[in-house]
């Protein structure tokens, strides 16, 4: 069965968005949450929340997000609880961050990789499982922990 990953890009992140999709279509199984259209009023914020969401609720296994930088979209994606998203432009952290950090969304940024590298990334963050090791789990816990914490101080403040 092929692994089902949200796709998601602001203008910045729309053509390499879509030539991601065209190019490992047969091999995954994407669920595109836009843009559709190239709309330069577009907020990666949008996007980044359906990726994210999609992610949370099971509808997908992973998600890839995609702006200019990859950096707004990794911020927006990290806001969301349970959510371990991380800009990687080198496969190592690509596919580390998925073993030792359980990293479930990828942010690249269109306006400073190609589609060979992008594919790369890709490949290496989709082909990578956590390794489930007890210290990793032990720093997950801490992570979920601060998470807890952070949206208590907030409803608190
Ligand atoms: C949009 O112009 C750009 O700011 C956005 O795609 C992204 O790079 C933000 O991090």
């Amino acid at each position: 069965m092929k692994m089902k990953i949200a796709s998601g890009a602001d203008h910045g992140g729309f053509k390499l968005k879509n030539e991601l999709v065209t190019r490992l279509n047969k091999k995954y199984d994407f669920l595109d949450l836009g843009s559709y259209a190239l709309d330069p009023n577009d907020d990666y914020p949008d996007f980044a929340l359906a990726v994210s969401s999609a992610v949370i609720s099971g509808q997908v296994n992973r998600g890839i997000l995609i702006c200019g930088s990859g950096v707004g979209a990794c911020i927006t994606a990290n806001k969301i609880r349970g959510i371990r998203a991380c800009l990687c432009h080198d496969t190592y952290s690509a596919h580390q961050g998925v073993e030792h950090d359980d990293m479930n969304v990828l942010c690249l940024g269109a306006r400073v990789i190609g589609i060979e590298l992008a594919i790369e990334l890709v490949e290496s963050f989709l082909n990578s499982m956590f390794t489930g090791e007890a210290r990793h789990r032990r720093r997950l816990s801490k992570i979920t922990a601060i998470e807890a914490q952070a949206s208590l101080a907030t409803k608190e403040g």
